[in-house]
């Protein structure tokens, strides 16, 4: 078991494999946070804690001659409201007789076998490597009856602790939530820099690094999805830990909505860190009896540096977030037509891309947005699901039988939670959409957002989409999501209950991805925001992978997909060869490098395969037999990032290595080739020292010492933007 309860002092230590939790009801009830960091072994570290009479520090009720005792001073576990904690708190809210308060005080405590669940929500799981252990501490307001439940998830093997918080009304009137965080993280010592990934659409996920001070420092995304702008993932590192060395603990949320992570040192200098939904227009009645779960939050930790950490996370989203049975299997290699002809095709075109696809080796065909209803352009048809087959010139059937007998599988992009104005679906159901009486709500796209917190409206689209996906044979779904949420209002729920409808639109969207996912196990489903505007552990938890950016620009790409990699797994991210001049930025960049940075994530084309010269399609032939050997390194093995992919200025670098150590892959991407140019020399990671390994850059045989420290230098790049993959095969000694 790697949680030990000690009830006689109320203390809790949580063990991973090389990692402590530790946390301690005091006698008066409060839960102080004491510890996470590296393992301890069985210490009781309640005398690590300071405590000091710091003036303008309230001391609880019946506290009054122990100065040093203040909720405003002490780690805690989660706070309570408006007893004497200043700092950023988890809870606002108001109770029966109108207060804003709660003394949150320990009611109990289990432990069990396995891992919690989260009923309505995206939760990590234990899975068939099943290593987890739950603590749950129940907190009480005594006066309002408020309750808390704090979920802990111990996953020893992954090195992840989990939390979540049920928030309870155990009283007798009725309780408004304001806040309800998910969880509190106090670090007692250290200066702690911030890591977040801050971005826009077409250039998301880049990591900012700044050190954390007194003023409060906030990671949100108000949009009503986790954004293209801030990603729900941050990292606290010590100043000096770099991608190999050094402390380092992150804090992913599995929440796709609005979400809000609070950062803060105190004058004490310990560091407080409060993740969950967005308070900014939220409010959940609690009628008595009734409970509100606060998503989760996967915390981690390493002192062996930010690769580690990324290692971490990659591992246990692929592990313990997403259910998918695709997640370990061979995903086809695709070619998606929306590049080379956004929504002006007919069948006849896009048989003519598919043919040349499946004559090079690509094994499925998706075609993307324009295929349904009035689409010929992105101001009109969504919600309008039925197929144009004056379009096509064919029946949906015809069109996937013919994408079948060239021997590729056929998927489908649709966008469900989204209508435009002019379609009989919004002229029959005006109050489907969120928008407020009165008030001519604001487009994105020109589209209006369904009200999937109506539980008709999650019905309506699960039948929708279940009918396309039983009637016809698509094996692979790209979900997008093509806009922001504003005119939060529903119809469905009465002014008072108003502050609920963008968290009841997020619980609505899980419900129906759990239904669809659920009844088409086998459909590969890829998630989609306009690219990366919502890529999250809570929507990994329904799609194995996402659409890492509408930027296919493969020098911006390196960027996007660096940063994205800090806290999701390679296998998650979908990276396409797109053509050039790129679509977005007008740069050319040599085929063969755009399929190197593709590589590094679900690899597929989205252009015209036809246009590219004989040579350019044999070398894409290549490709797709390259790409099939190295993708059970990118789904399962172990990546370093051996530049820093967001300043390199004169060349990037990054390694996949197999999971067994048996072989590896490095790529390098010249950025700006030099005159009369230093060397390219680079360093690899995690091979076994003492093991064998043959380069296919210099032919050599090297222990994995050698090429760890003394690295390879590579020959003279010269060109635009040229790339060089380096084979790293394990060998016998002669
Ligand atoms: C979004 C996606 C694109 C494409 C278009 C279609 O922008 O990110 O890949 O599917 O929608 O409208």
């Amino acid at each position: 078991m790697s949680i030990h309860a000690n009830p006689q002092t109320g203390l809790f230590t949580l063990e991973t494999a090389h990692t402590a939790y530790q946390l301690w009801a005091d006698g008066q009830g409060v839960v102080h946070h004491l510890y996470y960091g590296p393992a301890v072994g069985a210490a009781d570290l309640r005398g690590t804690e300071y405590c000091s009479d710091c003036g303008f520090s309230p001391q609880p009720a019946g506290m009054d001659t122990q100065r040093t005792y203040s909720l405003d001073t002490l780690c805690q576990e989660y706070t309570g409201s408006g007893v004497g904690d200043y700092r950023i708190g988890c809870l606002r809210l108001a109770g029966p007789d109108g207060s804003r308060l709660a003394d949150l005080r320990f009611a109990g405590f289990e432990v069990c076998p396995g891992k919690y669940s989260l009923p309505g929500l995206p939760a990590a799981f234990a899975g068939e490597e099943g290593q987890c252990d739950t603590l749950r501490i129940r907190l009480r307001d005594a006066v309002s009856g408020l309750e808390v439940t704090l979920l802990y998830g111990v996953f020893a093997e992954a090195d992840v602790i989990t939390r979540a918080a049920v928030i309870t009304n155990g009283g007798s009137g009725a309780i408004r939530l304001d806040k309800a965080a998910s969880a509190c993280l106090d670090i007692p010592f250290g200066a702690w820099e911030l890591i977040h990934f801050h971005g826009r659409h077409c250039m998301e996920r880049l990591p900012e690094r700044g050190p954390l001070f007194g003023a409060v420092q906030t990671i949100r995304s108000a949009r009503g999805a986790s954004s293209h702008q801030h990603n729900p993932f941050v990292i606290l590192a010590q100043p000096h830990a770099t991608e190999t060395a050094g402390e380092c603990l992150g804090a992913m949320l599995v929440w796709s909505g609005s979400f809000k992570i609070e950062c803060e040192v105190s004058q004490m200098r310990s560091t407080r860190l409060v993740a969950g939904i967005s308070d900014d227009d939220f409010s959940w009645t609690l009628e008595p009896g009734a409970s509100f779960t606060a998503p989760e939050v996967l915390f981690s930790y390493s002192n062996e540096g930010l690769g580690q950490l990324s290692r971490q996370y990659h591992r246990f989203v692929q592990r313990h977030i997403i259910r998918s049975v695709w997640r370990d299997r061979h995903r086809p290699i695709l070619i998606n037509n929306w590049e080379a002809t956004e929504m002006d095709f007919d069948a006849e075109k896009i048989l003519g891309i598919a043919r040349q696809a499946a004559e090079l080796g690509v094994e499925m065909f998706v075609l993307d947005d324009g295929w349904f209803g009035s689409r010929s352009d992105d101001r009109s048809g969504l919600g309008d699901w039925e197929v144009n087959e004056a379009k096509l010139g064919c029946t949906l059937d015809e069109l996937i039988a013919d994408v079948h007998a060239l021997g590729m599988r056929f998927g489908l992009w649709v966008e469900p939670e989204m209508v435009s104005p002019d379609t009989p679906l919004y002229a029959a159901h005006p109050d489907w959409v969120l928008a407020a009486p009165g008030r001519a709500p604001a487009t994105g796209r020109s589209q209006l957002v369904l009200d999937l917190g109506r539980p008709e409206v999650v019905d309506y689209l699960y039948h929708i989409f279940h009918r396309l996906l039983a009637e016809h044979d698509i094996a692979y779904v790209k979900w997008d999501m093509n806009r922001n949420m504003t005119d939060v209002y529903s119809h469905a729920l009465p002014p008072e209950r108003q502050g609920e409808a963008a968290c009841r639109y997020m619980l609505g969207l899980y419900e129906l991805l759990g239904r669809l996912t659920g009844d088409f196990p086998e459909v590969l489903f890829e998630g989609c925001s306009g690219g990366g505007g919502r890529f999250d552990a809570g929507m990994l938890y329904y799609f194995p992978q996402i659409w890492c950016s509408d930027d296919t620009d493969a020098v911006h790409r390196i960027k996007i997909q660096y940063g994205t990699s800090f806290g999701y797994p390679p296998a998650a991210m979908g990276s396409h060869v797109s053509a050039c001049p790129n679509g977005q930025t007008g740069r050319t960049v040599p085929l063969a490098t755009r399929a190197v940075v593709a590589m590094a994530g679900m690899f597929g084309y989205e252009l015209d395969l036809r246009a590219l010269s004989a040579e350019e399609k044999e070398a894409v032939r290549g490709q797709i037999a390259l790409y099939k050997q190295l993708q059970p390194l990118v789904l399962d093995g172990r990546l370093d990032r051996l530049t820093d992919a967001a300043a390199d200025r004169c060349f990037t670098a990054w390694q996949f290595t197999a999971a067994d150590g048996s072989r590896a892959a490095v790529s390098v991407v010249a950025l700006d080739p030099q005159a009369n140019p230093w060397p390219i020399h680079i360093r690899l990671r995690g091979l076994e020292a003492g093991a064998l390994y043959r380069d296919s850059l210099t032919g050599g045989v090297w222990t994995g010492a050698a090429l760890c420290h003394a690295g390879l230098t590579l020959p003279i790049l010269r060109g635009d933007y040229p790339a060089v993959q380096i084979m790293i095969e394990r060998t016998e000694p002669l």
